[in-house]
C-alpha cells in the first residue's frame, strides 16, 4: 500500500531543541474528503517564522500548532488528486501544506494558486516569485516607502527575504546597508548584491559603523527584531521608516523581550515603525509577481538557493535558519 512520509509536532521545542520536539512519521496515503487536493511536494520551504508557530504564544499572526499534528509550512508541487473543482491532477501549485511528501490542502483555506509553468527554474516559485519576493517588495515599497537615494539598512541581509530586499532596494534607487554574521556572508553581500556596506553584526560595531552613514538610515528592513534594533534607532534619519517585516531573534521564546532601549528615539526623530504580513497583500499577489517577474526576466534580481534532499533531512536545513547557515532561500527537494 501507498504510503506518505510527514513530520509530526510532539512537544513545544525549547530554545534550539527543535529536533527533540518532531519526529517523522509515516502514514497510509490519506483518504480526500470533498474540497480537499494532495499535493505530492516537490519542493518545502523553510520559513523561520514558523519556529513561532511551535511556540505556545496565542497572540501571534498564526495560532500555535496543535500537538501531534503535522508541521506546516509550504509547500511547491503537483497534484497527485483532487476533489476540488478549480485543480486537476498535474497542476503545479504553492500554498500552505504540511512537511509532509504528500500535502493534503484545502485551497480555500491555504492560499494554494496554480503557478506559472513556463518559469525554467521552478524554485524560483519559492524564490524571486514567492512569499520573500513578494514580502521584500512590499515591505520596501508599501511600508517603508523607499526612494532612489535613501539609505536603506537591511537585517538577516544575506537571508531569503534579505537577498531580495537587498536587490529591489538597489533597482528603486537607494543605498544599501547590510547586516550579516561573519565576514564571509559580508563579503558575498558586498562583492554579489554591490551593496554599499555590509556589517559583521557578530564582530563589528554596529552602531559606529551605523553612526558613520551620511544623513542615517531613511528606511530599516528588520527581519529579526531584538538588540540590533537598539543600535538602529539611534542612527534613523529624521522621518525614517522601520518596516517590521520578522523577529527571528525573538521566534523561540513567547516573543517578548523588553522593549527598545531607545524606544525615544521614535518621538525625538519622528519615526514611522510599522509590521507588516504577506497574507494581508496577497490579493496584490499577481501585480507583484508581475513585477518581479520582469525585473527576474531583465536579470536584474535573483535567489541563491539552499537545496537539502530528502524529507528525512528537513530539521538540518531548517537548523540553518537560526544558525546562519544559509546564503539565500533554504528548500528540501522531496
Ligand atoms: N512579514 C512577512 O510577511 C514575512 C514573510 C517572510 C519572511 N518573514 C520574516 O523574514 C525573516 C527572514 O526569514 P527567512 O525565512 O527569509 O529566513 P532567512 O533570512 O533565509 O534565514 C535566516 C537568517 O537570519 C539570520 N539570523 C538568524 N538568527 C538571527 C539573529 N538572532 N540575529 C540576527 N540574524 C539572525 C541568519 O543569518 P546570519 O548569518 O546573518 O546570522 C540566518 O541565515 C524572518 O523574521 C521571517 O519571519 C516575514
Amino acid at each position: 500500500m501507498a504510503s506518505n512520509r510527514f513530520w509530526q509536532l510532539n512537544r513545544r521545542p525549547v530554545d534550539d531543541d527543535v529536533s527533540g520536539a518532531l519526529s517523522l512519521e509515516t502514514e497510509a496515503m490519506p483518504e480526500l474528503a470533498d474540497g480537499q487536493v494532495l499535493v505530492k511536494a516537490v519542493y518545502l520551504s523553510m520559513d523561520a517564522g514558523t519556529r513561532m508557530w511551535m511556540t505556545e504564544r496565542e497572540d501571534s499572526y498564526q495560532p500555535p500548532l496543535e500537538l501531534g499534528t503535522k508541521m506546516v509550512g509550504l509547500v511547491l508541487g503537483h497534484i497527485a488528486a483532487s476533489r476540488h473543482a478549480g485543480f486537476a491532477e498535474g497542476d503545479l501549485v504553492r500554498g500552505f501544506g504540511q512537511w509532509a511528501e504528500h500535502a493534503v490542502i484545502e485551497p480555500e483555506l491555504s492560499g494554494l494558486v496554480k503557478v506559472d509553468t513556463g518559469i525554467s527554474d521552478i524554485k524560483q516559485h519559492f524564490g524571486v516569485l514567492g512569499f520573500n519576493g513578494w514580502t521584500a517588495l512590499w515591505g520596501l515599497q508599501e511600508t517603508a516607502g523607499v526612494e532612489a537615494g535613501h539609505n536603506v539598512l537591511v537585517s538577516a541581509a544575506a537571508g531569503a527575504t534579505g537577498v531580495l530586499a537587498c536587490q529591489i532596494a538597489k533597482i528603486l534607487g537607494a543605498n544599501i546597508y547590510g547586516l550579516a554574521g561573519g565576514p564571509d556572508k559580508c563579503r558575498w553581500l558586498e562583492s554579489q548584491l554591490g551593496i554599499a556596506q555590509a556589517i559583521d553584526y557578530k564582530n563589528d560595531d554596529i552602531a559606529a559603523e551605523l553612526a558613520k552613514v551620511e544623513g542615517g538610515i531613511d528606511a530599516y528592513f528588520d527581519n529579526v527584531g531584538g538588540p540590533i534594533l537598539d543600535d538602529v534607532l539611534p542612527n534613523m534619519a529624521l522621518y525614517g521608516r522601520v518596516a517590521l517585516c520578522g523577529l527571528l531573534a525573538q521566534y523561540k521564546g513567547d516573543g517578548r523581550g523588553q522593549g527598545p532601549e531607545h524606544f525615544d528615539q521614535i518621538l525625538m526623530k519622528r519615526l514611522r515603525v510599522e509590521g507588516f504580513f504577506s497574507p494581508d497583500f496577497m490579493d496584490q499577489g499577481e501585480r507583484l509577481t508581475q513585477q518581479l517577474k520582469e525585473w527576474l526576466e531583465q536579470g536584474r534580481i535573483d535567489t541563491p538557493f539552499d537545496v537539502t534532499d530528502g524529507i528525512e533531512n528537513v530539521l538540518t536545513a531548517y537548523d540553518k535558519l537560526f544558525t546562519g547557515g544559509n546564503i539565500g532561500k533554504v528548500l528540501v527537494r522531496i
